[in-house]
């Protein structure tokens, strides 16, 4: 589609006043009525986003000589990262741009580390749980790598047997996800773990969704099985800023055990006139502001304050727990973070969700088994009632509604 670029500009407060114009048809997540996609954890860590993000956003990470201010703050950020995740001394990372780019550079990097330990005579295969996210089939297209998806136990977690047997000569990673964003629960990394230590396979923890949040949780009391460095399988791991971390969107990061693992992940180059040229990520600019509204954004909280945060968020996900079973909902597994997904014997739940979406409700769906799915923030947690009294409403709709034949549960 084409678009005539304006003659003459317009003015900033026009300008201004038609983007809120614009924005009047989205999700009203400001209202608490999103459970995907945005993480609000109130209207202080957003003043903080904000304001640390413009400080810097001019700023170029792709330049740490120039802004030697960037290159601290990533540095600090990163090292609470691997504090955080039990990561030895002698770890490094990097900031990316979100989960996806984290997943890539980390498999980039695990097949750089089989091509030099092992012979590989393909491309190379990637081991995940069917609950892995989609960014490992993206990464694998682009590397020509195959993909080997293996069923998910009727707990809905990984299958470290089945995931054993589904490894060869030609495995670069076996993968499982703290937590799987379909369910929203920790695979058993510790048999991972054991599994990759046997077959001598990099294991990779996806816990962009759970790095930030699961090991708040742990010091609030609840029992956290082991899901990082601590297990000595754990290569590397993406663990997104943006979400749970609640930084401004841009920030993820992708930790590795040691620096020399990292160092598979660095692109060092130079074909051309502009001199040579050392990236550690896919991307050549690295926007500053999101690396400075991540080491304020951390700063601002600190471990008292995430703490506070993911409090709300795990006593929402258990009032929506209790309150859905109360309506004969089922909840998949046992949550322990942020994400919940329940389904219903007798009721089409996808009915249910579009009755919702009516009523305002944004959130997702999961396939196998159809589900209802909620990736809970800490402003959810006073709007957990209105949740409940919707959804009896909107069941009782769905009874009665067309059946939701060929509705197709979307993820973007
Ligand atoms: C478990 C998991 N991994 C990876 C990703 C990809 O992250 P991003 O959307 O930041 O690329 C997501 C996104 O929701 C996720 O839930």
């Amino acid at each position: 589609m084409l678009h005539a670029m304006p003659k003459t500009g317009a003015s900033w407060d026009a300008l201004r006043e038609e983007m809120i114009q614009r924005g009047s048809d989205d999700a009203k997540w400001r209202d608490g009525k999103t459970a995907v996609y945005v993480f609000n954890a109130g209207d202080d860590v957003a003043d903080v986003q904000k304001a640390a993000y413009t400080m810097y956003m001019s700023e170029n990470g792709l330049g740490p000589l120039a802004f030697p201010s960037l290159k601290r703050m990533e540095e600090e950020v990163i090292g609470m990262g691997l504090s955080l995740l039990h990561a030895p001394e002698e770890a490094k990372g990097t900031i990316t741009s979100g989960g996806t780019d984290s997943i890539t550079m980390a498999i980039k990097a695990a097949r750089e580390f089989a091509r030099s330990e092992k012979e590989l005579t393909g491309g190379g295969n990637l081991v995940l749980p069917y609950s892995a996210h989609p960014a490992f089939d993206k990464a694998a297209s682009l590397m020509n790598l195959e993909v080997r998806r293996v069923p998910v136990g009727d707990d809905f977690l990984a299958d470290p047997a089945a995931m054993a047997d589904a490894c060869d000569e030609q495995t670069v990673m076996l993968v499982g996800s703290a937590p799987s964003f379909p369910y929203g629960l920790i695979d058993d990394i510790a048999a991972l773990s054991e599994v990759a230590n046997k077959e001598g396979v990099w294991l990779h923890v996806d816990a962009c969704v759970g790095g930030y949040i699961a090991p708040f949780v742990r010091m609030n009391g609840a029992p956290i099985p082991p899901f990082d460095f601590e297990l000595p399988g754990v290569m590397s791991m993406s663990a997104d800023l943006h979400k749970y971390g609640y930084c401004a969107k841009g920030a993820s990061s992708v930790l590795f055990r040691s620096e020399a693992l990292h160092q598979h992940m660095v692109f060092d180059t130079n074909p051309w006139p502009g001199g040579r040229m050392i990236t550690p990520t896919l991307a050549g600019t690295r926007p500053g502001g999101a690396i400075s509204a991540a080491w304020a954004v951390m700063n601002y909280l600190g471990e008292e304050g995430y703490r506070a945060k993911h409090k709300l968020v795990t006593d929402a996900r258990e009032k929506i727990e209790a309150g859905v079973k109360a309506l004969g909902f089922e909840v998949l597994g046992e949550p322990q973070l942020g994400i919940v997904a329940f389904t219903h014997k007798s009721a089409d739940v996808f009915a249910v969700y579009r009755d919702l979406y009516k009523k305002g409700w944004f959130a997702s769906l999961t396939t196998q088994p159809p589900a209802l799915h909620l990736m809970l923030s800490p402003v959810h947690n006073e709007k957990t009632d209105l949740y409940l009294n919707d959804l009896a409403a909107s069941l009782k709709a769905a009874a009665d509604a067309k059946p939701s034949e060929g509705f197709e549960a979307r993820y973007s």
